[in-house]
């Protein structure tokens, strides 16, 4: 792209303002910027920040609830049947497992990809290596290395490569650690819609959210590599969930005995106003609905066994069959848009470290996924044995939090209570 035309597209759009960055840079800088403005949609962009002034209406949907099966009541014979099938899967070795750590982490601050956070256990084990206690557990008890892929974001994925080396892989076979890759981005915009200028003098660009990851295998070649290995079914979990059982075989199992292509473990809100979006159908799909989408009636409503209605809380433990993926990886999901702390250089060029948030970011959700399929398994789990998010960096879902819900199970474990 020629200067010229480079200045006519900020132009047109109203994004002068990068000219002053543009100027601002030295030569190889300047190439980047202009590399930038050519890879950008802004047509796209102005959609996108019309969506931060539109308010979602859901009332011509109808939203009903969705089944699920509770796994604290099935019977020995069904547990004995799901786990076994479960084991088999992964003795054949066609589980993968991906982890999703392309996330920015804002709220919890940690300098640094959210993976590689110290969450103050004794070990200082680093996230990463809570989640890889998991499949080096499975690889003691069934001698298999299931597959690892690590998707991170342009933002953070040298440090997390850096971080897995200097770790040694955490004594994990590095084979098996099979890739990371890189998820996509778009621009974010602050609040009168125009581009942001980073600390490093280039446009502002984040992670499109976790449901850039089907895009993200297809583009990258995991799906491909993982049909080279003859993996059947993924497991896809978030980085921030140190008790996230990422090789669960009883879950695994009642996807597969039940020909579920896809299935989510839920766990039960803690109480109706839980900040939590759970899984109902809307217009007869699986569709997981945010809290602030449910009326105060539906997040109360209670079913003959006193249980919430719409209880199942989404927590980010899904699993998927190869055939789901396939079918989705060129979906256009829609985007959402988050109100998010960005640090920036103003036009004078000075460094802002707002205290407020000051910058909007896109992004698509690997839930709406959902509703492109006819059906989803849903097994609800239990919150103390599955859930432990660290969102925040005090208060609820903080590292206080999620430390003691691991060290609790983890003694339970120990005292062969699960
Ligand atoms: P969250 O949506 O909670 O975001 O991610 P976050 O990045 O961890 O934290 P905040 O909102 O900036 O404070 C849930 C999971 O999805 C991953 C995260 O890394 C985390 O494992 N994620 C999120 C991605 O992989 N990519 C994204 O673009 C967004």
């Amino acid at each position: 792209m020629e200067e010229d035309s480079f200045k006519e597209i900020l132009k047109k759009y109203n994004q002068e303002h990068v000219l002053v960055a543009y100027e601002r840079a030295d030569e190889e800088k300047k190439k980047e910027i202009i590399n930038q403005v050519k890879r950008i949609d802004f047509e796209q962009m102005k959609d996108l920040y019309d969506l931060t002034k539109k308010e979602i209406k859901f009332e011509n949907s109808i939203i009903e609830p969705i089944q699920y099966l509770d796994s604290l009541k099935l019977t020995d014979e069904e547990k004995r049947k799901y786990i076994e099938k479960g084991e088999e899967i992964i003795k054949n070795e066609k589980l993968a497992v991906i982890t999703m750590a392309g996330g920015q982490g804002t709220r919890l601050g940690h300098n640094g990809p959210k993976g590689t956070y110290d969450m103050g256990l004794e070990s200082h084990k680093s996230l990463f290596e809570l989640l890889v206690d998991d499949l080096k557990e499975t690889k003691q008890k069934y001698g298999v290395a299931v597959p690892w892929y690590i998707m991170t974001s342009k933002e953070n994925n040298s440090d997390t490569e850096k971080f897995f080396k200097e770790h040694n892989y955490f004594d994990y076979p590095k084979d098996s650690i099979r890739m990371f890759f890189k998820q996509g981005e778009l621009p974010m915009l602050d609040e009168d819609g125009k581009l942001i200028i980073d600390e490093t003098g280039k446009i502002k660009e984040a992670a499109d959210g976790h449901g850039g990851i089907f895009g993200a295998i297809f583009k990258n070649g995991v799906l491909d590599d993982m049909k080279n290995k003859g993996i059947e079914w993924i497991f896809v979990g978030a980085v921030d969930n140190p008790l996230a059982r990422m090789t669960d075989p009883l879950f695994i199992g009642f996807a597969a005995v039940n020909n579920y292509y896809t299935a989510s473990k839920t766990i039960a809100k803690a109480y109706p106003e839980e900040k939590v979006g759970v899984f109902c159908k809307k217009d007869g799909k699986p569709y997981v609905i945010e809290y602030t989408e449910l009326s105060k009636e539906q997040a109360n409503q209670r079913n003959s066994d006193g249980e919430l209605t719409y209880g199942e809380a989404h927590v980010l433990l899904n699993l998927f069959h190869i055939s789901t993926l396939e079918k989705i990886k060129e979906v256009k999901l829609p985007y959402h848009c988050a109100h998010k702390k960005a640090n920036y250089i103003d036009i004078d060029g000075n460094v802002i470290k707002p205290e407020k948030p000051n910058a909007y970011k896109f992004e698509a959700f690997i839930f709406d996924a959902f509703a492109l399929l006819p059906e989803i398994g849903i097994l609800k789990g239990v919150r103390e044995n599955d859930f432990a998010p660290i969102k925040n960096a005090e208060g609820n879902d903080s590292p206080e939090t999620a430390r003691r819900l691991y060290i609790d199970f983890q003694n339970r474990k120990r005292d062969g209570v699960i």
